[in-house]
């Protein structure tokens, strides 16, 4: 089974807890993508979903879809999020924002009764941190935090689109860092955020209810 069939094996898992008249958050990423589709392939059939997107390329592919997309301040609350990973471990601990949308992604599943992580197999990890950190840090303040992670022992490396920064949804720089030698997340993520400019890091520590991984011999659902 290839990755991405994976992917869909896990998308398609997922959205069986999706039920008619639901607020549902939409992920961000080739996970969510597959996930977005079978969203969309519900509504064709006609359940009456009300989504709010984590990007702005998930928000594109939905209404592409024909799915109702509504902004976050149009709900009270997100009955359920779907969305992907770049790593996750034993206690549900997850590195997210490979595809550059942690912040957005992080303030649907805090606004989530039950947010659901879909993965292929490679994203299960022992110890989270092969995977670079991504940080959203506010442009005005990049430099000085480059020289505060550099400090820190983190090698930052800002990310580039070609020759520029790249630029996120919320128009901030993603600096992205090596978190491997780490053992203590929860004091490196109060340690980050004290930091005036980064907005928000990818780290998702507490707010996963449910990973769907795929797998050769069906989906694994990890609770
Ligand atoms: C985007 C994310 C994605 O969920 C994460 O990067 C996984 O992406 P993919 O499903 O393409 O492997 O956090 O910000």
């Amino acid at each position: 089974m290839t990755a991405d069939q994976e992917k869909k094996q896990a998308a398609l898992e997922a959205v069986k807890y999706i039920e008619d008249n639901m607020v549902v958050g939409l992920g961000t990423g080739s996970t969510a993508k597959h996930m977005i589709e079978a969203v969309g392939a519900l509504v064709a059939k006609g359940m009456n979903l009300t989504c709010v997107p984590s990007s702005d390329a998930t928000e594109k592919l939905a209404k592409e879809l024909g799915i109702k997309i509504v902004a976050l301040d149009e709900i009270e609350k997100i009955d359920v999020t779907i969305d992907g990973a770049d790593e996750f471990d034993a206690n549900f601990q997850l590195i997210k924002g490979g595809g550059g949308a942690l912040l957005r992604e992080k303030i649907l599943a805090w606004n989530t009764k039950f947010n659901i992580i879909i993965a292929d197999s490679s994203k299960d990890v022992e110890k989270l941190g092969a995977f670079k950190l991504p940080l959203e840090v506010i442009p005005f303040a990049t430099k000085q935090i480059i020289t505060f992670l550099e400090e820190e022992g983190l090698k930052p490396v800002q990310r580039m689109k070609g020759n520029d920064p790249y630029r996120t949804d919320e128009n901030n720089n993603i600096v992205d860092v090596d978190i491997f030698e780490v053992d203590d997340l929860k004091a490196l993520e109060i340690k980050l955020l004290k930091v005036p400019g980064i907005v928000e890091t990818g780290l998702f520590l507490d707010t996963t209810s449910l990973i769907i991984v795929g797998k050769e011999d069906g989906p694994e659902i990890k609770k």
